[in-house]
């Protein structure tokens, strides 16, 4: 079986669009793939957080992933910090990722920018070299994931490809490696439909987990009051009917992809649904459309979360059987680039 990884930071609460992006494609890749999935908290302290959240959000994210239905009996389920190859792996990667092409990153950008001088640590600036350690550890095939990572995985693939390149190929048979690569260079899988989903209140940005207004986004977990109260107060606009694809209306795309996805329809189908209609009888429909989709997701949740017994095992026997997988790389990676073997 050819192998797949993905993860999300436990920074704020899980929202549609992670659901949309990621979480759900990974539930519909799972049973043809060997799976890992982790809850990356080591990348979740890159900016100022709080102490007192950090273990509870990373166990509240472990268990939105089992509600929505990731199988952790075939795959794996666990919390990145809990197998220390991946920051071993970091360091060993980042001395052959070159500076500038950390300084390149779009969301390196935009997050010192907002950050400011004084919040941005070093990890800001590596981050996505932690993001190629969590997938090349793992001698990974495809990635899921939304659009937004798209360069991440780009600089993945170049970082694999450059101690590929340098520590790979005849000198690493020398060493007793197989001949061949020593990581794999993976792919990313990014939805046809979903991947990047905007804010509620403004459709020119991604709905995220750190956007200041709550209304911008549908929480995995908010209540049916609370998702029938943004969708009627999220932004729209004065065009007659409803359609996809107008870039002058990118709000309308917006709510109509989300439509489309959560009743499980084709876009056909809602354009013949939906194209005449106003926003009066359109939002009530993907209100409810919503409401339905996620109800299950959140008793599951709920029950999931009064056994937390079950949780911390399932994390744990996770981050067991990564480990070997991961330590296996590890010990591959020191090998080829000459260091001297533990005894
Ligand atoms: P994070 O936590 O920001 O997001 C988790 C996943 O959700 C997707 N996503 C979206 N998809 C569609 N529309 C949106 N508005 C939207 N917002 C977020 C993201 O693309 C992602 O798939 N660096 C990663 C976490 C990470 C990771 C990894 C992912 C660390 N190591 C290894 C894959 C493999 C991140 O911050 O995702």
């Amino acid at each position: 079986k050819k192998r797949i990884v993905s993860g999300i930071q436990p920074t704020g609460s899980i929202h549609l669009g992670n659901y949309l992006g990621a979480i759900r494609n990974w539930v519909s890749l799972q049973n043809a793939y060997d799976t890992l999935f982790f809850i990356v908290d080591l990348h979740a302290i890159t900016l100022p957080y709080d102490t007192q959240e950090l273990s509870r959000t990373t166990r509240e994210t472990a268990a939105i992933y089992l509600a929505c239905g990731v199988d952790a009996s075939e795959g794996s389920i666990f919390v990145q910090s809990h197998v220390r190859a991946h920051v071993e792996l970091m360091w060993l990667l980042s001395s052959a990722t070159p500076i500038g092409w950390l300084n390149k990153m779009i969301q390196f950008k935009e997050k010192s920018r907002k950050a400011g001088d004084e919040n941005v640590g070093v990890a800001l600036l590596t981050y996505p070299v932690l993001m190629a350690s969590d997938i090349l550890l793992y001698q990974s095939d495809f990635v899921p994931v939304g659009e937004d990572q798209k360069q991440h995985l780009e600089l993945t693939r170049e970082i694999a490809e450059r101690i590929n390149y340098l520590y790979g190929g005849r000198r690493w048979k020398k060493l007793g490696g197989r001949g061949g690569a020593i990581f794999k260079v993976p792919e990313p899988l990014i939805p046809p439909a979903g991947a990047r989903v905007m804010s509620l209140t403004d459709g020119f940005s991604k709905m995220s987990k750190s956007a200041p207004s709550d209304q911008s986004r549908i929480n995995i977990l908010d209540s049916k009051d609370l998702i029938a109260n943004k969708i009627k107060r999220c932004k729209t606009d004065s065009f007659p009917g409803l359609e996809f694809d107008n870039p002058e209306r990118p709000e309308c795309n917006n709510l109509l992809t989300i439509y489309q996805i959560v009743s499980n329809k084709t876009k056909e189908e809602v354009v013949q649904e939906c194209q005449n209609m106003n926003w009066g009888t359109f939002k009530p429909l993907l209100t409810d459309a919503l409401i339905d989709h996620l109800h299950p997701i959140q008793v599951r949740y709920e029950e999931i979360m009064t056994d937390s017994g079950y949780l911390d095992g399932i994390l744990a026997e996770g981050a067991r059987k990564a480990a070997v997988i991961a330590d296996a790389t590890l010990h591959n990676v020191y090998q080829a680039m000459g260091f001297l073997r533990r005894q």
